[in-house]
């Protein structure tokens, strides 16, 4: 029989989550979830070796037919821990990191393959790619090993029981399994390795592992356009302020035309449709709102569609008013009604061209990004 010990003990310090990182979510599972299912179908007995305080919840989410232990404080120790719990049976145990989630199948039975094959240690491995360096303590290279002979190195790593019990006899530190099996004596086989099998040690790792599944993030941009003309006796709103002194807009609505371009660009870059279809006749709750009420409701309809706010700019396009002296203040009332997300305001004049050159109003021309 196959047994499978998977080190998920660890704290995940270099990931920076507030939870073990064998918790977090790799889409729609987390990372010992995966492991779990990709080694299930070789394994007749699979041991997961929990952080200390994590132990009922991993029960939960594993399953009965799994053996949960608590881990030790080092890698070495759970898996010593883990090997104390595997069947006395088994004929072959594989070692694997939940923090390699993607690690496959095919792969696992490759190395089991190899064991059947004769070999008593067997790990997957990837050329190295870079130049590796030997250092001392005071930052000077000692030497630098020949690139083509150097791997690294993947698990599950693959041994016969009792060669990897007696290598487990008496407590060691290694960060991986193979070197305690080759300082007993024994060789180790390398297979290929893979790289999706990618050890997921930092956010950046996760979003690589991502790709991998093909939930990469998509990110889609929008262009969004108003213009309004001034009006006579009343009060200008722009960019969510109120600007006393000034001239205000014609229209229904308070005319805030950075609010409505901002609006029209997550539209756009959402596919939600835009101002007319969202806030037209079809809502009269929404006749005469807002500007930052309008951005609020946006927020609304593009976080429905699924989707998250990366940035927003918008470019004020008109003689009057001067933006400069109020802009910090404008950007922190349109972010606020975006939910707190980047916002970049500018303004120019059109060198007295054109409708907004001639003074007849105020346009504005806005961006998003947005991601899913
Ligand atoms: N592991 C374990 N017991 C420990 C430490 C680590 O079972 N005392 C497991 C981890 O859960 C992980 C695997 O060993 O699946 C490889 O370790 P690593 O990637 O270093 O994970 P962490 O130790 O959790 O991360 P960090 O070193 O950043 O804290
Ligand atoms: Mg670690």
């Amino acid at each position: 029989m196959i047994a499978a010990i998977i080190a998920a003990a660890g704290s995940g310090e270099r990931f920076g989550a507030p939870i073990p990182k064998a918790l977090i979510h790799l889409g729609d599972k987390t990372l010992l979830a995966h492991a779990i299912s990709n080694l299930a179908p070789v394994a007749d007995q699979i041991v997961v070796t929990a952080p200390a305080g994590y132990e009922s919840q991993i029960k939960e989410l594993v399953g009965e037919e799994i053996t949960v232990i608590t881990g030790g404080s080092t890698r070495s120790e759970s898996v010593r821990l883990g090997l104390a719990a595997v069947d006395k049976d088994a004929e072959f145990v594989l070692v694997h990191d939940a923090a390699r989630a993607l690690a496959s199948t095919a792969l696992a039975q490759s190395v089991i393959d190899a064991l059947r094959a004769g070999d008593v240690a067997v790990i997957p491995a990837l050329p190295e790619v870079d130049t590796v360096k030997v250092v001392d303590a005071t930052g000077y290279v000692v030497s630098t090993p020949e690139r083509s002979t150097l791997r690294k190195v993947q698990t599950p790593q693959g041994f016969s029981y009792s060669v990897l019990t007696a290598a487990h006899a008496t407590p060691q530190d290694a960060t991986d399994d193979a070197v305690l099996v080759a300082n007993a004596g024994h060789k180790v086989r390398i297979i290929a390795g893979e790289e999706s099998a990618l050890k997921i040690t930092t956010p950046s790792d996760l979003s690589t592992a991502m790709t991998f599944i093909g939930n990469a993030q998509t990110f889609r941009t929008g262009v969004g356009v108003d213009a309004h003309a001034f009006g006579a006796g009343r009060e200008l709103w722009l960019a969510g302020l109120q600007w006393p002194g000034e001239v205000g807009v014609d229209g229904h609505s308070d005319g805030d035309v950075a609010a409505h371009a901002i609006c029209d660009a997550l539209f756009a870059a959402t596919g939600t449709g835009d101002l007319g279809a969202n806030f037209g006749t079809s809502r009269p709750e929404y006749a005469g709102a807002s500007g930052s009420t309008l951005l609020q409701e946006t927020l609304n309809i593009v976080t429905a569609a699924g989707y998250t706010i990366s940035n927003v700019t918008v470019q004020i396009i008109g003689n009057r008013p001067r933006i400069g002296s109020r802009r910090a203040e404008a950007i922190a009332a349109i972010s606020t009604a975006l939910g707190g997300v980047p916002v970049s305001i500018l303004a120019t004049t059109t060198d007295g061209m054109g409708l907004t050159g001639e003074g007849k109003g105020i346009a504005a021309i806005a961006t998003a990004l947005v991601t899913k």
